[in-house]
């Protein structure tokens, strides 16, 4: 056996010792909550640039393509604990779910700011980046020359027409975040920035934002001393990140069609979690889904009252032979952004 193709995968949660969020809700954010938190954390010192390359972005494609807009969020948010950061929490997001969804945005003729965590998967490179595979072992040598492994190239090809394709039509544009708060401060400023020009985009927010952080104002600045803490004990007191989804409905981008992902880890409250997301944030689709069965199940709970939840599988065939559950979910939301921009016209 070769060790160079390890069977065992660190990533995955063992999600039968996953954590249960039972517990009450944190409320909303309200205006002042906004104030209080975008007045008293440090906005990232990229922020005009990315706000110009936003807009220069929109107007490109109303100008020229005519394209909607999709801002899909991806990945997930860390929590420094020190100002020079040495440690921080993280959680388990790769951004499958948010590049895997870009692509099929792209096919399906939208133009997508994809709000992404650095290094995390990115539309169409996802298929080679972080598998566990070396890149090299898609190689092959052939007269003392590298290319393609046959094996591979049938495939790779048709990624890289599409990869072409959304890149020689600036079809996408890539926009990183690491910190929730950077991701904060951008999600305000890319939302704001769109809906002064475009108030018929449609936000999908696949991201994984933390919902506890430290604020700068309780941050160190240096790399925490062992010798500094109680019995060389380290007890973090974390803050809850306010809800800030309301603001994006209500003052950021009103208007705008939003649809949010509910991540849950208990199937018996799965349903009840997403109903309460779309009460509570007020906007227009809740796709729920679970920790455990995220990449072959997701269930679509959507404002209209009469509608019962959808449920949206793939069946194990597909699974087998490596079906996305996204070219079933993206069909499902282009066709609810449609119905609500013609209701909305
Ligand atoms: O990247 P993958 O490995 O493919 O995983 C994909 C995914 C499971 C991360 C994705 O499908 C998903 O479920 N994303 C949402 C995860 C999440 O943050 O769930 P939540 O239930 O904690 O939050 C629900 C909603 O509230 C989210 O839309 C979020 O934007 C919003 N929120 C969260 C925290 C916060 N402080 N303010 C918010 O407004």
């Amino acid at each position: 056996m070769s060790h160079f193709h390890n069977p065992i995968h660190t990533s995955q949660p063992d999600t039968e010792q996953a954590i249960d969020r039972t517990v009450p809700e944190f409320p909303v954010a309200e205006s002042v909550d906004e104030d209080n938190y975008f007045k008293t954390n440090i906005p990232p010192p990229y922020l005009d640039e990315l706000r110009e390359e936003t807009l220069e972005f929109i107007k490109y494609h109303q100008e020229n393509t005519g394209k909607k807009i999709a801002l899909v969020t991806s990945g997930g948010t860390t929590v420094p604990l020190e100002n020079n950061t040495v440690r921080f929490i993280d959680n388990f997001s790769a951004g499958t779910r948010g590049a895997t969804s870009a692509e099929y945005f792209l096919e399906l003729g939208y133009a997508v700011i994809f709000l992404h965590r650095e290094f995390s998967l990115l539309p169409y490179s996802r298929h080679y980046s972080h598998t566990t595979n070396c890149f090299l072992d898609y190689m092959t040598q052939i007269d003392g020359k590298i290319e393609i492994n046959p094996k591979y190239s049938k495939r790779m090809l048709e990624i890289y027409q599409k990869y072409q394709y959304a890149r020689d039509q600036s079809l996408l544009l890539l926009l990183p975040f690491t910190t929730v708060n950077q991701y904060l401060f951008s999600l305000k400023t890319v939302s704001k920035t769109l809906h002064l020009i475009n108030t018929k985009a449609l936000f999908y927010l696949a991201a994984a934002v933390s919902d506890f952080f430290l604020p700068i104002s309780k941050l160190p600045e240096h790399k925490i001393q062992a010798q500094d803490h109680n019995g060389g004990k380290l007890v973090v007191n974390l803050d809850p990140v306010p809800k800030f989804l309301r603001r994006l409905v209500d003052s950021w981008a009103p208007g705008a069609m939003i649809a949010s992902f509910k991540l849950e880890t208990d199937e018996n409250i799965l349903l009840k979690k997403s109903r309460q997301a779309l009460k509570r944030y007020n906007h227009q689709l809740v796709i729920g889904n679970l920790l455990q069965t995220r990449k072959k199940e997701v269930v679509f709970v959507s404002k209209d009252a009469a509608s019962e939840p959808v449920w949206c599988r793939l069946t194990d065939e597909e699974l087998k032979l490596g079906v996305d559950i996204e070219s079933l979910i993206i069909p499902h939301v282009i066709k609810a952004h449609q119905e609500w921009i013609e209701e909305h016209e």
